[in-house]
């Protein structure tokens, strides 16, 4: 398993999720290789919830980085966990076509570019 899914694991363990009970990590390596990470951290409103992958790019970009190489994101499902559709579009504004590992505890991981799960993407280009 790579470096950045193990990461992407080890973030996991960090989530805030009484809720949903619901563990997401994830962890986003930019083009100079520093990885910053992320756990979903629910709320008791519910709606103000931030997913794993929102919390890493957000911590990314707070940061200072701007340019993305790959993000690994880690659940405990047998099928693994893609990111949700709110994830997408920020992943894709900050991060455009990336390379995504999706990873589970017991090892099981499968690597997908960002554009084959978020075709058509509405971005800066039609504003
Ligand atoms: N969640 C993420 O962190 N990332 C996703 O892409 C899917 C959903 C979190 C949000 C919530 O805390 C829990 O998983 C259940 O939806």
């Amino acid at each position: 398993m790579s470096p950045l899914a193990e990461a992407a694991l080890r973030a996991r363990e960090n989530a805030h999720a009484p809720f949903s009970h619901f563990k997401v990590g994830a962890a986003l390596e930019d083009v100079a290789g520093n990885v910053f990470t992320g756990c979903n951290i629910e709320n008791a409103t519910y709606g103000l919830t931030l997913c794993a992958e929102r919390v890493a790019v957000f911590k990314a970009v707070s940061e200072g980085a701007r340019k993305f190489a790959r993000i690994a994101i880690a659940a405990a499902t047998e099928d693994l966990t893609p990111p949700c559709g709110a994830c997408r579009q920020i992943l894709w504004e900050f991060c455009g076509d990336i390379e995504l590992t999706l990873v589970n505890p017991a090892g099981k991981t499968e690597t997908l570019r960002l554009g084959s799960l978020f075709p058509r993407p509405f971005d800066a280009g039609f504003l």
